[in-house]
């Protein structure tokens, strides 16, 4: 039941990022093709399922949401493009397939980067079915998560990490940033989207914060015992860049014992929910076994 939600949802999203992809007037085939490249290759469609349990979660309806859960995940491959740049990670296979730069250079997935990031922000502002000043606040959270609060800040965080021995304190910020910040802006959206009240905002931006935390702390983890095959990507690139992670900081046991702890937090959070969190409360609890 969770598992074949999750699947048709993700298919939704897909046939939709599609049709938005399509949408734009082409001024240049080759960025056309990096940016479908890179959104069309599957990835698990995290963020906008989650975005549309978190409306179910207070009893809106998530598929209604279509626009922004395909928006936000435009901002993630934008994300992930660059992430794997030379300048970045340096990685070549992500989603199973070459890097973008790897197949067409790097100024264009640059550019392609770029181009996903501002077409989510055109694809937002088609979202029916809800009251423009609403969607200004979604606009709102999805440009702090996006931006120098959020993901990028905690990029950079994580960059200027290289090589050093952070604190555990930064070592969560920079998670919070650079992981946590898109799942919260999903999972709040989804909440505001569908008119959740402020104690259940609450409850649910507390659930994003660990859900963010056990995902993160379980890729670190995925990238020293992953297999490459599921993940898509290579294993080792934590080690080779010389990045701080839970798993350097800590160890790889008690990495583990913190995921599971931000897994037993997330599922808390929701107490007070009915059994439309169970969606929510499922796809936390999978989180630490997955393996990919
Ligand atoms: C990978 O995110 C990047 C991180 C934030 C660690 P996902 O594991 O959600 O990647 P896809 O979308 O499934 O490829
Ligand atoms: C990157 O974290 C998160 C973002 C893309 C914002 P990682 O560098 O650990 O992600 P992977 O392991 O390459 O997917
Ligand atoms: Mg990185
Ligand atoms: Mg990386
Ligand atoms: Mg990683």
């Amino acid at each position: 039941m969770f598992k074949d939600l999750w699947k048709r949802r993700a298919e939704l999203v897909e046939k939709n990022l599609l049709i938005e992809l399509k949408k734009t007037s082409i001024l240049d085939e080759k960025i056309f093709e990096a940016m479908e490249y890179s959104l069309m290759s599957g990835g698990k469609r995290l963020r906008p399922v989650l975005l549309m349990a978190a409306a179910d979660s207070v009893g809106g309806d998530g598929e209604k949401f279509l626009s922004v859960a395909s928006a936000i995940e435009m901002i993630h491959t934008y994300s992930l493009i660059h992430d794997d740049l030379p300048a970045m990670d340096n990685d070549d296979y992500r989603r199973g397939k070459l890097t973008n730069h790897k197949v067409f250079g790097e100024a264009t997935a640059i550019l392609a980067g770029d181009a996903l990031l501002t077409l989510a922000f055109e694809v937002m502002t088609r979202q029916k079915n809800v009251e423009p000043k609403i969607l200004l606040e979604v606009v709102k959270e999805m440009s702090i998560a996006a931006g120098v609060s959020g993901m990028v800040g905690g990029q950079m965080i994580d960059l200027e990490s290289e090589g050093k021995k952070i604190n555990l304190d930064t070592l969560k910020k920079m998670h919070l940033g650079k992981t946590g910040a898109l799942f919260k802006a999903a999972i709040k959206s989804g909440a505001i989207l569908a008119g959740a009240d402020e104690k259940k905002l609450s409850a649910l931006t507390n659930y994003a914060e660990n859900f963010g935390l056990a995902f993160q702390i379980t890729d670190d983890i995925l990238d020293v015992i992953g297999d490459e095959k599921n993940l898509g990507k290579p294993v080792g690139s934590d080690e080779k860049n010389h990045k701080s992670t839970y798993v350097t900081l800590t160890s790889l046991d008690e990495a583990e014992k913190l995921a599971e702890k931000s897994v037993d937090d997330a599922v808390d959070s929701l107490k007070n929910f009915g059994d439309e969190a169970n969606f929510l409360r499922e796809l936390v609890k999978f989180l630490i076994d997955r393996k990919s």
